[in-house]
Parts: structure tokens; C-alpha cells; sequence
């Protein structure tokens, strides 16, 4: 009963900014947008789906040439036959979850054969049920922040991040409902779970990571975190139902989730010390002051990452 009433104030307050009425009104403000993305190497996660694929898509029509991550090899020729110019799309198969697969990537031939302008850490699940991977892990938890981790910190490590590009980390507004608790996210008991609590504590998690690396990497590459706002992805429809049949009439479309990726991708901003933009707009990474109680910073959050996935490996031998 509190949880109904709590999720509703959530969403009550958020509504008109994260709907796509948010979107119409701020869009309404932005000159014509024609970027220029010839050149250009992007990494993609999650691209054969929801925003994702409409920043592959549109990155690869703007010049790009997308190293399409994703696990379902169907999709991907499914979106190489869809782009505006499919040899510039490179599938790449690759599950996030699995943090042993993850550490290879860096010597996967597409990905090891010339540095990445653009890698736009895109994939994220809410996972109602606790399910964990083949190594243990629990499912939401190697996707959205483990195994993202272990990607960027590789590519980092083996020079393949071009030091004028950047990295865009997507997050989302349920961030705003908590602060950062390490304890809570390598979750191994079912009755410890809740899937709706550690996704946001995951997304909360990248905002922490990007002042990380932008502390860590001096801007080379600049790191950016946004959230797309409520679009309407089979994402949503899988997790959410009942929120999306709720507010079917007013979910952005996955462009409008994109939009912001791309403009980060073509403006280049000077990485802010924080916030966390939305429709290109820097928008605070507090709402409530209860989530700024925490007793973790960015730094035991990486130590404490790099732990999990040395522990992780450890363990398989
Ligand atoms: N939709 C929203 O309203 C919303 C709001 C706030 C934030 N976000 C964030 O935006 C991002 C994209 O969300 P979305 O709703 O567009 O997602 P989505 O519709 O669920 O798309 C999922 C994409 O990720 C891929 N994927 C899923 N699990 C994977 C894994 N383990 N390894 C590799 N690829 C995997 C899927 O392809 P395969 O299944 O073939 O792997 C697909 O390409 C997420 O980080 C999400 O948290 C979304």
C-alpha cells in the first residue's frame, strides 16, 4: 500500500518532464539538427532493440560506421537490413551478462580493429524475477553494471577508446529514487531481491561510474551519463506492463529516447562535474535529499566492481 502510494508520488512528479509531453515541449526550442558522424566508429550495446537500435540506426544514416552489440544474431541482420547503408553496421554477438564473454571483447575483431569514437553503453534490463547467470551472478546485476564495467574498463585498458571521443552511459530516472548501496547489488538470495530497487541502484551506479572515469581518464575520452525519459520499448512492455498501459498515450518513441545520445555524440560538452542530462538539457543528479545519504563515493563503487568480477573470475577457475 505505502509502495503503491510512494511509486505514484514518484511518477506523479516526473510525469510531464519524462513523458514524451516533456520532450515536445523542450524540442520545440532546438534548431534543425544535421550531424555529421562520417568517419566515425561507434560501439553500441543493446542495439538491436528499443533506443539502442534507433541511435544504431541513426548514427549509421548520419555516417557512422555501429558495432552493433547485442545477443540475438536474427535482430542483427535484422538491423543490418533495415540501415541506410548496411555495410556500415558490424554485428557483433555478445551477451553483457557474461562477464568471462565481456573480457574477450577487446580482442573481437571488429571491435579490436580500430579505436571507438563513440561507445554508447546502452543496455539495461529490470528483471522482476531473480535469475542469475551461468556464473552466478545475479541477471540485471552483470548486465547493466558488471559487465558494462568490465567492456568500457577494456576498451579503456587496450587503447581502444579514441581519447577524443566519448562515452555515453545511459541511466534512467529511477536513479532518482535511491541512493548508492553497494551492499544491496551483488544480491545472491532470492528473498533479497527486488528487482524494481536494484535497477535503480544500478542506474544510480553509472552516474557514480561516469564522475569515476571522467576523474580517472581526465576527460580522454569524456564521459557523459543521460536518461532517455519513459519510451515506449519492449523493455518497458516486458517489466512494465501495467505502467505502460497506464501511460501508452504519452511514452516517447524510441527516436525521442535517442535523441539525446546523438546530441551528446555531436556536441562534445566538456564533461560536467555533475548532472545528468536530459533532451540536452544538464539536469541535477538529486531529486530528494534522502538519496544523497550515502556512505559510498565513486571510488569504492569501481573498487568495489572490480572486486565482484575478479571474485567472479576467480571462482570459474
Ligand atoms: N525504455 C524506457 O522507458 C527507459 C527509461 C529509462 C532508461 N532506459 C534505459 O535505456 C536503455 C535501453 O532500454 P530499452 O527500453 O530501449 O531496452 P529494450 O527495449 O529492452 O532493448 C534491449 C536491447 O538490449 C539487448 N540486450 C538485452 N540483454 C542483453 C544482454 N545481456 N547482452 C547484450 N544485449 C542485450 C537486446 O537484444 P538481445 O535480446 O538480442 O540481446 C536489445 O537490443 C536501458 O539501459 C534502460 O535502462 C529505458
Amino acid at each position: 500500500m505505502f509502495r503503491a502510494l510512494g511509486s505514484l508520488l514518484f511518477y506523479g512528479r516526473f510525469l510531464r518532464s519524462f513523458s514524451a509531453l516533456g520532450f515536445r515541449r523542450r524540442a520545440d526550442e532546438w534548431p534543425e539538427f544535421a550531424p555529421d558522424f562520417s568517419g566515425q566508429r561507434w560501439l553500441v550495446t543493446g542495439a538491436t532493440g528499443g533506443i539502442g537500435r534507433a541511435v544504431a540506426l541513426a548514427a549509421n544514416r548520419h555516417g557512422a560506421t555501429v558495432l552493433a552489440l547485442a545477443r540475438d544474431t536474427g535482430k542483427l541482420d535484422a538491423l543490418q537490413n533495415e540501415a541506410e547503408h548496411p555495410d556500415r553496421i558490424r554485428p557483433v554477438p555478445a551477451d553483457m551478462a557474461s562477464i568471462a564473454g565481456v573480457r574477450t571483447l577487446a580482442g573481437n575483431p571488429e571491435i579490436a580493429a580500430g579505436e571507438i569514437d563513440v561507445l554508447v553503453n546502452n543496455v539495461g534490463v529490470l528483471r522482476n524475477d531473480f535469475t542469475t547467470t551461468d556464473e552466478g551472478i545475479e541477471m540485471s546485476f552483470a548486465t547493466n553494471l558488471l559487465g558494462p564495467f568490465v567492456l568500457t574498463g577494456q576498451l579503456h585498458e587496450n587503447d581502444l577508446l579514441a581519447a577524443d571521443g566519448i562515452v555515453i552511459n545511459v541511466s534512467s530516472g529511477g536513479m532518482y529514487g535511491t541512493p548508492l548501496k553497494l551492499e544491496e547489488m551483488d544480491c545472491r538470495e532470492k528473498s533479497d531481491y527486488d528487482g524494481m530497487a536494484a535497477y535503480a541502484m544500478h542506474k544510480r551506479a553509472q552516474v557514480e561510474l561516469t564522475r569515476y572515469w571522467n576523474e580517472q581518464w581526465q576527460g580522454m575520452p569524456a564521459v557523459h551519463v543521460m536518461h532517455p525519459g519513459w519510451v515506449d520499448t519492449e523493455g518497458v512492455k516486458t517489466a512494465l506492463p501495467g505502467f505502460r498501459t497506464a501511460l501508452k498515450g504519452i511514452l516517447r518513441n524510441a527516436d525521442q529516447g535517442a535523441d539525446t545520445i546523438l546530441w551528446l555524440a555531436d556536441r562534445r560538452p566538456e564533461p560536467p562535474e555533475e548532472g545528468i542530462w536530459l533532451d540536452r538539457e544538464l539536469q541535477p543528479e538529486h531529486e530528494f535529499s534522502f538519496t544523497r545519504k550515502s556512505r559510498h563515493d565513486a571510488e569504492e563503487l569501481a573498487d568495489f566492481l572490480e572486486r565482484c568480477a575478479r571474485r567472479r573470475a576467480a571462482e570459474q577457475g
